[in-house]
């Protein structure tokens, strides 16, 4: 487990480059040890063939890793064909699958990034358009237009996602445990293709979340009603990873903190979920929230209006009072937030997402805008091939100023 540090002291006046815990100190989790405490995000890129990865993910996922990120997770991969959101999404449920995505583990790893895959079964928010062909269900247009139809959804109630959507089968308790079972050899095949971190997708109405929210979970078997029920079988999925994941290697977990609608989970509840998750093995909660649908409750979680580092308090909350190391993520924006989030203790990992996007090298930059550098050499951390020639560049502006 990674080593929690709760200090809330000032740290401008105790600053101390080389002892004290920050955005660059290394993070031991198991056997891996990041090189700092950034992870790219897991983020969709809809770019798939029948799940199999290709060049474009290479290289988007090569440029997180040149760009300096401790961690570089990949986007939410279908543990089965009827798990994925859209058509473009990648997939483990097929061996075929393995090597594309090992080449990509290679990669990265080549470049002195760790990295993970996120593993997900969309449930009743699956069969979707592409975000930028509509991002609804599949329909009659689509069919026509690229040849992608839908497929039959399955969720733990027969409640739809919204008006338009299909509604889903409720899962019998036997294709429960094969569900279960289709997340295990998901994550051996993660193993195969050689990721250093499993994540899992307990988040944004997916599956397994929605098997946790009463919004969404009406069933009266073992699978339903109070806390225990709701939350049984993502922590048996989760449990079942752990034994079939390598013990060296950290699991993750991706929760969404708050529904933000009415009826939805309390905060509480998230606690106890990550006080179980640490005890079945998980070594770090990533903290989201919302995507469960419905009506938004209040301004909190899913539905609320969106500050920088909007999440935080939640990925401070579970670290401190479970114990389990926490991954904050949610328009992290700035190296300094990020620094002192970490410094601060309220979070061991930072997640960026969108600003990754605009800029894959932000780890790098965030050292030299935090002062981590020689001013004279700034690009000494980055790769070698042009950080050469960009502190030239810099001796040159230096000597002009
Ligand atoms: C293009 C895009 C795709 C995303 N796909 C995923 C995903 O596959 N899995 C996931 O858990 N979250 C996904 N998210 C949410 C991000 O991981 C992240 O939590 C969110 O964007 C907030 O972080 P940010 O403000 O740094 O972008 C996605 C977000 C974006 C913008």
């Amino acid at each position: 487990m990674a080593k929690l540090c709760v200090r809330s002291c000032c740290h401008t006046a105790v600053f101390d480059k080389d002892t004290m815990t920050h955005l660059f100190s290394p993070l031991r989790l198991r056997e891996l040890t990041l090189r700092n405490r950034i992870a790219i995000s897991p983020m969709c890129t809809y770019s798939a063939t029948d799940g199999v990865a290709n060049d474009f993910h290479l290289a988007h996922y090569g440029r997180f890793a040149l760009g300096g990120a401790g961690l570089v997770m990949l986007e939410a991969t279908a543990t089965a064909p009827e798990g994925r959101i859209s058509h473009g999404d990648l997939g483990l449920w097929d061996d075929a699958q393995i090597e594309p995505l090992a080449r990509i583990a290679s990669l990265v790893k080549a470049q002195g990034g760790a990295v993970g895959i996120q593993l997900c079964h969309a449930g009743r928010k699956a069969a979707r358009q592409r975000p930028w062909h509509g991002n609804g269900p599949l329909g009659a247009e689509d069919l026509a237009l690229r040849g992608e139809s839908g497929w039959p959804l399955v969720s733990p109630s027969a409640i739809p996602f919204g008006a338009d959507y299909e509604t889903p089968s409720a899962l019998e308790e036997t294709d429960i445990s094969a569900v279960m079972q289709q997340f295990v050899d998901a994550a051996g095949r993660a193993n195969a293709a050689g990721f250093d971190v499993v994540e899992l997708h307990v988040a944004h109405g997916f599956l397994l979340h929605s098997f946790m929210s009463p919004v969404t979970n009406h069933r009266e078997d073992a699978f339903g009603g109070d806390f225990q029920e709701r939350h049984r079988f993502p922590l048996q999925v989760v449990a079942a990873v752990r034994q079939a994941w390598p013990a060296d290697h950290p699991l993750f977990a991706r929760v969404s903190a708050l529904d933000g609608v009415d009826g939805g989970r309390s905060f509480d509840e998230t606690l106890a979920f990550s006080r179980e998750l640490g005890r079945v093995g998980v070594d770090v909660i990533d903290c989201s929230s919302g995507g469960i649908g419905g009506h938004s409750a209040s301004t909190a979680g899913g539905g609320g209006p969106r500050s920088y580092g909007f999440q935080l308090p939640y990925a401070e909350r579970i670290r401190r009072e479970t114990g389990v190391a926490s991954m904050a993520v949610g328009l992290i924006t700035e190296p300094e937030l990020a620094d002192s989030a970490i410094a601060d203790g309220r979070a061991d990992l930072i997640a960026i997402g969108r600003q990754a996007l605009v800029n894959p090298n932000w780890p790098l930059h965030a050292e030299a805008a935090l002062g981590r550098h020689d001013p004279a050499a700034p690009f000494q951390n980055w790769p070698e091939q042009y950080g050469w020639w960009l502190n030239g560049r810099q001796k040159i502006i230096n000597a002009m100023r």
